[in-house]
This record gives C-alpha cells, structure tokens and sequence, in this order.
C-alpha cells in the first residue's frame, strides 16, 4: 500500500485529494491517513493540507518500492546482524535465484578473513543469493564476476578508477571502496546456493580504524543514491549473468585488476608469501613468483600491495 501511495503521489503534478486516494485505493480516508503518516516516519515528506496531499521531498532510502523492478526481487531491512545470515536463512527456505537482502545497517557485518565489517548508516550493505547450477569448484568464477562488474559499475556509472585487488576488494586511489564475502552451501559436489555479500562505503564516512578507506561520498564530494547504485548493479550483473558461460570471466577480470605484475605480500594465519604475483588460474588461486624463483599457489589471504 505504501509503494502505491508513493508512486501515485510522486507521479502527481498537484495535490491529490484524500477522497481521490482512498477510492484509488479502495481503503478508507482515515488508513490512508496512517499510510501517509508512516511514510512521514520513514523520511518522505508529505505535505497534507486542506485539499489534500504533497509529495515534497524523498528520503535518501532502500525501500523495496525504490528499487525499479528489483523491488520485488528484494527484502528490505532498517536493521539486521548480518545480510549474509538473513540469505542463508532464506536460501535454506527455498527463496528464488536472484534475491536480495538489503540492510540500511548492520549490528554484527562481517569480512573476510572473519574480519568485523563496520557497518554505519549511509552505506549499502547487500548479498545476493544465486543458485546457479554448477559444481563447487566452478564457484570462484562468480566471486571474480561480481568483483569485476561492480568494479565496471562504479567506473561506467562515477568515472573512478575502481580497480580490483585480488581476491576481490575494490580501491580507488589504493583506498578501500567495497568488500565482498561469498558463503555457499552444496549438496553432493552441486551449489545449493551461493550467496555473495558486497559492502560499498557510499555515503558513509568510513570507520576511522579503516585507515586506507574510502567512500563514494568522498571521492565524488557529493551524496550518490544508494537505491540508483544497487539497482544499476545489480542490473549489470544480471545482463553478464544471462549474456553466457562465465569461462572467460577471470581473464575479463584481469582486465580491472590491480594485482597482476605486481609485488604483492600475501598473510594468511599461517605463512607470508612475498613475491610478483604473475596470474590466477582458473580456481581463483593467485600465483605468485618468489624471489627464488619458485612459483608459489595462493588460496587465499590478506594481499598487501
Ligand atoms: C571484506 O572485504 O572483508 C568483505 C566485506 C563484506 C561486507 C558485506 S556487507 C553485506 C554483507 N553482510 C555482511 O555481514 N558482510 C557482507
């Protein structure tokens, strides 16, 4: 009912009249009152006078009803623990490829690397949930996909040099833009679902223990609806999701990253690997050339660069 009323109100050139309202509606004058005064709280601003209503300004807002035809796809939270926990719950229930959940903040985001995500409000913090069907070890090139598209995204759509450090981070001017975590679950070696979570700072000023971050706010100097990023990327990754076979997408990647033919130094709890990191193959292992020669297999890790 809200979206309804949102839509016909921003869509009216004048006030529209409560009497018009409710036989639009086919709901009494007094709910759409209460429909109206909810919106109120949720950021619009409605004017309501004598003759009827105003639609005089809209908030800043992730509402499914803002997401074009991704709203229906969408579901929409003020707060959440994680996005990635509320997919897995719903991915396990059976919900569609495609879904996602989307999060104006976060009590307990997380990275990779069991990292914390801090997770303030003006960011867009979302996972998807895909169910493509593919033997796990096929998984990584969808992680490659989503880097690689958000990365085009922000350059197509900002003009910002975002590029990919591997696995999957995205800088801008070597500061931190986005983050992304894939959580899957399989059944005899096939992905049941595969859920990709993406952190983007966008209006949010970024946590001042994340020294080497940034935001689009800060790099544009200006606020960016987050609504128009999501629905943007998440069209794009749509298109390349239907365009084909995805065999070709980590040499497409290497294309925005910034990692290849670089000296990299990669930390896991375990051991430190310095080297030129000269390729990925086909699993997403990045493969790095020591200084003695020797050609060490990365499966994952921090990359400093
Ligand atoms: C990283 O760079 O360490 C990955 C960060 C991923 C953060 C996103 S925010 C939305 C989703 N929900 C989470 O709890 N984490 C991911």
């Amino acid at each position: 009912m809200k979206s309804r009323i949102v839509r016909i109100l921003r869509s009216a050139a004048n006030v529209v009249s409560g009497q018009d309202l409710s036989a639009e509606l086919g709901i009494s004058r007094v709910s759409v009152w209460k429909h109206v005064r909810r919106l109120r709280e949720m950021g619009y601003d409605i004017q309501a006078g004598p003759t009827g209503y105003r639609m005089v300004g809209s908030p800043e807002a992730l509402y499914p009803w803002e997401l074009a035809h991704w709203g229906s796809h969408a579901r929409y939270f003020a707060t959440l623990g994680s996005t990635m926990d509320e997919a897995k719950e719903i991915a396990r229930s059976g919900c569609p490829h495609l879904t996602v959940v989307v999060a104006d903040r976060q009590e307990k985001g997380r990275g990779r690397l069991r990292r914390v995500w801090l997770s303030s409000p003006g960011g867009l913090y979302f996972t998807i949930v895909l169910r493509p069907d593919i033997a796990t070890e096929l998984t990584p090139r969808f992680n490659f996909l989503a880097s690689l598209v958000l990365a085009k995204t922000l350059r197509g759509r900002f003009g910002i040099d975002a590029r990919v450090k591997w696995p999957n981070d995205i800088l801008v001017g070597g500061r931190k833009l986005a983050g992304m975590l894939a959580e899957m679950e399989a059944e005899a070696d096939r992905v049941t679902f595969l859920n990709i979570g993406f952190g983007i700072n966008v209006n949010n000023d970024p946590h001042p223990e994340e020294q080497r971050a940034t935001s689009l706010k800060k790099l544009l100097k200006r606020p960016v609806s987050r609504a128009e990023l999501l629905t943007t990327f998440l069209d794009d990754f749509s298109k390349r999701l239907d365009a084909g076979p995805l065999e070709g997408v980590i040499d497409e990647w290497k294309t925005v990253a910034m990692t290849i033919g670089r000296p990299v130094r990669i930390a896991t709890t375990r051991e430190t690997t310095e080297g030129i990191a000269e390729d990925v193959d086909p699993s997403g292992a990045l493969l790095v050339r020591r200084a003695d020669g020797s050609l060490k297999r990365v499966i994952s890790g921090d990359c400093f660069q």
